[in-house]
Formats: structure tokens, sequence, C-alpha cells
């Protein structure tokens, strides 16, 4: 493992993507911070599919609760599940209230059987003067620990 100092950033709703940030924690040593919003979305599935995709039509950025600051950060994981093809719109706040240039950003996504579809290539559009590495997906929090550590392995 490189001695660069990792921040693994994620947005969870349901719990998935959190367990899967933790994972990289333990394997990489780095810092976790979790996404939020100040408000909560809803519970019922309908309710929040419904919301998302207007969020999503409308690039709409809700209001995190915290904010951290990446300068020290030479690697940061970004992980978020996928809503509507894509990463979260909490993340998309995250991503335009930082600057990213100049750093390495490995994104993960949890999804519920559709893939990353746009994830990956979304956060590097956003983030164009990053080293934006090779995504990590798994469907819903079934990645195996094994299948993590190869991945991040791979990474740098
Ligand atoms: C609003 C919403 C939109 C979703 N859109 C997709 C999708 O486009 N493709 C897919 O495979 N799964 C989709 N899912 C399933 C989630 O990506 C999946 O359950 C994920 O693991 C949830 O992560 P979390 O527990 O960290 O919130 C969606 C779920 C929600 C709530």
């Amino acid at each position: 493992m490189s001695d660069k100092k990792i921040l693994i950033a994620f947005y969870s709703h349901s719990g998935n993507t959190k367990t899967i940030a933790e994972k990289i924690q333990e394997i990489t040593d780095g810092d976790l911070y979790e996404i939020k919003t100040s408000h909560e979305y809803p519970k019922n599935y309908t309710d929040i599919v419904n919301q998302a995709k207007k969020e999503k039509e409308q690039e709409f950025k809700p209001e995190l609760t915290e904010h951290i600051d990446i300068s020290n950060y030479d690697t940061i994981f970004i992980g978020s599940p996928v809503w509507w093809y894509t990463f979260a719109s909490p993340v998309r706040t995250f991503l335009s209230e930082n600057d990213f240039s100049g750093k390495t950003i490995i994104p993960f996504c949890t999804h519920g059987g559709g893939g990353a579809s746009m994830t990956y290539s979304d956060i590097a559009r956003l983030c164009p003067d990053s080293d934006v590495q090779a995504g990590f997906s798994s469907f819903e929090n079934n990645a195996k620990e094994s299948e993590i550590e190869q991945w991040i392995n791979s990474s740098y």
C-alpha cells in the first residue's frame, strides 16, 4: 500500500454503499467521510425513486450537513448508490463543492442489478482535471472482500 493520504467519501441511503466503503477503509486505512444531506430522503421506495428522477433531471444539488477539506488528500475514493443510471444527487453536491484537480479519484458504487451505468463516466466528466481510475461496482452489498482487495491493488 502506498503512503499517499487516502479519503473514502461516500453517500449511502440504505446502507449498501456504506458497507463497501467500510471495507475499503479497512483495506486502505484511509479516512472515512459520509456525505449526508440536511433534508432526509423519503423512506418509501416509490417516493424516493420519483424524487431522485426529478433531481437528476434538474441536476439538483442537495445541501450537505458537513463539509470536509480535501486539500490534504491525494487519493479520494468516491462511492454512491446508482440512482437512475448515475450517482446519487448528494454526490453531485460533493463533487461541485470541492476542487479535485490533480487528485486521483477512485469511484465505486452499489446497484440493484443494472450495474454502474453512467456513474463513473459522469464523475469523470465533472472532474476533468483529475485522474479517474477504474471503478468498482457491487450488486447491493454483495461484493466479497477479496474482490475489493484485488481492485484496490490494481488501482495504485
Ligand atoms: C432512487 C433510486 C434509484 C435507483 N436507480 C437504480 C438504477 O438506475 N440502477 C440500478 O441498478 N439500481 C438502482 N437503484 C438501486 C440502488 O442502486 C441499490 O439498492 C443500492 O445498493 C443502494 O445503495 P445504498 O444502500 O448505499 O443506498 C436505485 C435505488 C433508488 C433508491
